[in-house]
């Protein structure tokens, strides 16, 4: 219908693989139109070209938004967030463990109540879109309405999301524990209701080593390996704290990364946040399974859990996403996430480019997460999920692009300046989801 049709004009770019790690990206890798249009349709890209060439075929009377000042991508991906711990970031001055029983854990035992649980993902909805972030994998908790609650605030928002109950069988409070077959079962439901639905895929998500037992990691793998098709995320070698818990409490497994290669776990729909203190043979094993590592940087920073090593994942031929780990991160923005891992990057001799940035952003997170047949590219056909970004959003900004001089300036520039105010715009499936306040205006839920 007239009504969701649109035609988004302005410069744009979006990346057709992955761009290297040359200050000049791959030769085919990147389209580029500094006057370029979105034809929008049902929810769908239909088309895809500079403006001039696009012009004449439009219907008459078609809605024109005008973003030449702007410049569009598709929309952002974080490949790994908890939505429930949106209110507890910035708790100070603990690293994994205590943070987790300080903090974390009694505020996930509030998503036991379903008005809480609705509060949160709608103000974490506003956020992630109003940050450009247009599909995200995210914990909930152990308690399955966290979950219904979830997938009810992102399918009437349209979105692609990806999200599952936590599986916690001990070590943590009785009112977050559920067990290693109420767990499963409440996982089998919540697949059942949701997974496939729409826009919306199921992540099983086992909290991480330290709070499953055996039986219920085994159980887990067994859902695994009779649905192929559903993700599984759950938390890798983060803390050095943590890996030493692991070890004695699977005293049976090699290392950190065997305990879930044991149960069935480690797969090519697998992610494993932060990854960060791996030998390159554990590297090895996740790159020959397809997993990927989530690289979480302002949440390795927050937690003093370590420098996460990129180029050795690439040299294993293991796929790196990038995500915020919200509430251990400090910051949803996909901008602030860059800003990070180029800091972390630097400090290891391993500067990050802003073409692998927002090529790992957006396409490369979509390959890594299998979402690229839907989203991650503005092609004729994906689902038309399109971050609008402002190069001017501040005055600092408008003087600073004024004098960049390539693309390459501009989005790294973007890159380390840019952050929620630079987000114009955001649309999620075909339709005009975020508009930048012109005035700062706060909404409180
Ligand atoms: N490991 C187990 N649970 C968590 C969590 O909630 N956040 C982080 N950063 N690491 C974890
Ligand atoms: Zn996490």
């Amino acid at each position: 219908s007239r009504a969701s049709m649109y035609v988004l004009r302005g410069p744009l770019i979006s990346f057709l693989n992955d761009p290297g790690e040359g200050d000049t990206p791959e030769d085919g890798s990147l389209l580029h139109l500094e006057d370029g249009a979105l034809w929008l349709e049902n929810g769908r890209i239909r088309a895809v070209a500079d403006y001039t060439q696009l012009a004449a075929q439009l219907p008459a009377g078609i809605e024109v938004v005008d973003y030449s000042d702007k410049l569009m991508m598709p929309g952002f991906i974080d490949s790994h967030v908890h939505y429930v711990q949106l209110d507890i970031m910035a708790s100070y001055g603990r690293q994994l463990l205590d943070w987790l029983n300080e903090y974390t854990f009694p505020e996930e035992c509030r998503f036991a109540e379903r008005a809480h649980a609705e509060n949160v993902a709608e103000a974490f909805l506003d956020e992630t879109l109003r940050v450009g972030t247009t599909t995200a994998q995210v914990f909930c908790t152990s308690h399955p309405v966290s979950v219904d609650t979830f997938f009810t605030a992102a399918q009437r928002r349209g979105l692609r999301m990806l999200a599952g109950k936590v599986l916690m069988d001990r070590n943590a409070p009785e009112a977050l524990t559920d067990t290693a077959t109420g767990g499963i079962k409440d996982s089998e439901r919540l697949i059942a209701d949701w997974h496939g639905k729409g826009r919306l895929g199921y992540t099983l998500t086992p909290r991480f080593a330290p709070t499953s037992t055996r039986d219920q990691l085994d159980a887990t793998g067994g859902i695994l390996r009779n649905a192929p098709d559903l993700h599984l995320q759950t938390h890798l070698s983060e803390n050095l704290g943590e890996i030493d818990w692991v070890a004695e409490l699977f005293p049976e497994a090699a290392d950190y990364l065997d305990v879930y290669e044991r149960y069935g776990l480690v797969g090519p729909r697998s992610t494993f946040a932060h990854g960060i203190h791996l030998t390159q043979e554990a590297r090895n094993r996740l790159a020959q399974a397809g997993a990927n590592i989530a690289f979480c940087p302002t949440s390795n920073l927050y937690l003093g859990s370590g420098l996460f090593d990129r180029l050795a994942c690439r040299e294993a031929g293991l796929n790196t996403t990038l995500a915020s780990d919200v509430g251990g991160g400090t910051d949803l923005s996909g901008l602030s996430t860059l800003k990070a891992a180029y800091q972390v990057g630097q400090l290891l001799n391993q500067p990050l480019t802003a073409w692998q940035g927002f090529y790992r952003l957006t396409l490369g997170n979509a390959r890594a997460l299998h979402l690229d047949a839907h989203i991650g590219s503005l092609r004729e056909g994906a689902e038309a999920d399109i971050v609008v970004l402002d190069p001017k959003a501040t005055s600092l900004m408008a003087r600073r692009t004024e004098r960049t001089k390539s693309l390459a300036e501009l989005l790294f520039a973007l890159m380390i300046l840019g952050d929620d105010r630079s987000v114009y715009a955001t649309w999620a499936n075909g339709q005009c989801v975020h508009q930048r306040d012109t005035v700062n205006t706060t909404k409180l839920r």
